[in-house]
């Protein structure tokens, strides 16, 4: 009987991750109607079951500043989801720890634009190494995941 109550209960929780999944978040992107690589990282979030809304806008560092995002630490495009701010092309995978690790930040960076990034990718998939970072509420950042480099011979 307990074990039949414990394996009930193991049926139950294996559920729930996929309850936070089912349920979409919406990014908002905040991007310029000439930036090719911005809508590039939109398809990238949509493919990884995002729900994206897109505007158009004169000036992003205008909303990066709002956001919290340090000038120096800024990208093409800035983004919103569940009250953090996204800013450049910051891959779905650390998008989604992100919101299951609630950590208290601003949220997360990745500043320039960084080849082989969801959005950058090098039709000969090269890539250079480059850091998501994580904003703290102070201004100070910290590495939240780093990618390696892809050397590809040419
Ligand atoms: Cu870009
Ligand atoms: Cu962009």
């Amino acid at each position: 009987m307990q074990r039949r109550t414990l394996l009930q209960a193991m049926t139950l929780l294996g559920t729930l991750p996929n309850l936070a999944f089912a349920k979409t978040e919406t990014i908002e992107v905040y991007k310029s109607a000439t930036c090719g690589c911005c809508t590039e990282w939109v398809e990238h979030l949509q493919a990884n079951g995002f729900e994206v809304k897109t505007q158009n806008v004169p000036n992003t560092a205008a909303y990066r500043a709002r956001f919290g995002i340090p000038a120096a630490l800024g990208s093409c495009h800035t983004a919103r989801i569940a009250g953090y701010a996204l800013e450049g092309h910051v891959p779905a995978r650390e998008i989604r720890r992100l919101l299951a690790e609630k950590p208290n930040a601003v949220g997360l960076t990745v500043p320039g634009m960084p080849m082989g990034s969801p959005g950058m990718e090098m039709p000969d998939m090269q890539a250079d190494a480059y850091d998501v970072l994580l904003v703290r509420k102070d201004g100070s950042h910290a590495v939240y995941q780093h990618y390696k480099a892809r050397q590809v011979a040419r």
